[in-house]
C-alpha cells in the first residue's frame, strides 16, 4: 500500500464517524480503448440506438443525418471537454442525447433550465449551431466554460422576457431540481413545441432526489393514474419526516398540455455511464 493511499484511508476512517468519505474525482470514459475499431464498436452501437428511437418516436419529425458520424463528432469533442468530471453535472449519456435531439429537431431558439457548469449549454448548442440558445441559472457561479454566442442568464427562466422569440420550434431542457408540473405549464403557455426533463422518476426513487419536496411534482407523477388515488406523499430522510401534499387538480392541468410523452432508452449498456434516460414531452399548443 502506498504513502498516499494509507494517508487516505486514515483520513477516511476518522471522517466516516461523521457518516462522511472522501472520494477520488473520476472522469466518465476515463479508460478508453486505443483500438480504433473498439472505439467503432461504440459509436455504431450508440447510433443503433438512437436510430430506432428517432425513427419510432412521436415527439417531433425528425431531420435525418447520419447518426454514426454525429456520434463519432460529438465523443471525441466531449473527451477534449472540461464537463468529463462526475461532480453533479449531466454525464455522457446525456449530453450525447442532448446533441441527438438538438441536431434531430431542428429548434430555432433553445432554452437550457439550469446551467450549472454548462455542459448542457454546450451539448445543445452543439448539435443546432443555428439555433439561439439561452442558458438560466439562479446561480452562474459554477460555469466551467461559456459557449460563445449562447446567452447565459442568472435568473428563472420564466421571469425572462423572450415573449415573441419563443413558439413550436422551441426546445426546452428542463434540469433545475423545480416542479416539473410548474415547468409544463410554464412552457405550455409560451407556446413551446419540445420539453426535456431531467431527474424525471416515480415515487419510490424521486424520494432521493425530493430537494424536501421542491422538486415534486416528477413528470411521472402527473401521468400515473394510481397517484391520484393518494392523499400525500409522505417520506423519511434520516430522522426528519417530508409530507407532499397530491393536488390532482394541478396534476390534471399538467396532464392536459402534454401531447406526447416518450422516455428515451438506455444507453448505459453500451456505455458503462449509468444514468436515468431523459423524458421528452411534445407540448400541446397553446390555445
Ligand atoms: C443538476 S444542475 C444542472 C446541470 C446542468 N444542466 C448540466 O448539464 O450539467 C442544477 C442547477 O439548477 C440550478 N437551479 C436551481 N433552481 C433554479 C431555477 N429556479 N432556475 C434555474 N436554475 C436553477 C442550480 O443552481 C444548479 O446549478
Amino acid at each position: 500500500m502506498g504513502f498516499k493511499h494509507a494517508a487516505f484511508e486514515s483520513i477516511n476512517q476518522a471522517l466516516s464517524v461523521f457518516g462522511i468519505r472522501l472520494t477520488r474525482i473520476t472522469r466518465d470514459f476515463e479508460e478508453y480503448p486505443l483500438s480504433e475499431t473498439i472505439q467503432q464498436w461504440l459509436f455504431r452501437d450508440l447510433a443503433a440506438r438512437a436510430d430506432g428511437w428517432l425513427k419510432d418516436q412521436h415527439c417531433f419529425e425528425a431531420v435525418s443525418f447520419d447518426t454514426e458520424a454525429w456520434v463519432k463528432k460529438f465523443c471525441l469533442s466531449y473527451l477534449k471537454s472540461p464537463f468529463r468530471e462526475q461532480s453533479g453535472g449531466s454525464r455522457f449519456n446525456n449530453l450525447l442525447w442532448l446533441s441527438l435531439l438538438s441536431r434531430a429537431s431542428a429548434p430555432t431558439v433553445i432554452i437550457d433550465s439550469g446551467t450549472f457548469k454548462g455542459a448542457s449549454a454546450w451539448a445543445l448548442s452543439l448539435g443546432a449551431p443555428n439555433a439561439e440558445v439561452w442558458s438560466f441559472d439562479i446561480d452562474l457561479s459554477q460555469v466551467k466554460w461559456k459557449v460563445p454566442g449562447v446567452r447565459y442568464r442568472e435568473q428563472d427562466w420564466a421571469e425572462s422576457d423572450l415573449g415573441e422569440r419563443l413558439g413550436s420550434r422551441t426546445l426546452i431542457y428542463f434540469d433545475d431540481h423545480v416542479d416539473q408540473a410548474r415547468r409544463l405549464l410554464e412552457a405550455h403557455e409560451r407556446g413551446v413545441g419540445l420539453a426535456i426533463f431531467d431527474d424525471d422518476f416515480p415515487v419510490f426513487p424521486a424520494l432521493q432526489m425530493a430537494h424536501g419536496g421542491n422538486s415534486f411534482p416528477k413528470i411521472e407523477f402527473v401521468l400515473s393514474d394510481e397517484l391520484r388515488c393518494e392523499k400525500e406523499i409522505a417520506w423519511t430522510t434520516g430522522h426528519r419526516t417530508f409530507r407532499w401534499p397530491v393536488d390532482v387538480a394541478y396534476l390534471d392541468r399538467a396532464r392536459d398540455v402534454i401531447a406526447v410523452s416518450e422516455r428515451l432508452p438506455d444507453t448505459s449498456s453500451i456505455t458503462g455511464v449509468h444514468q436515468t434516460p431523459y423524458r421528452v414531452v411534445k407540448m400541446r399548443p397553446a390555445s
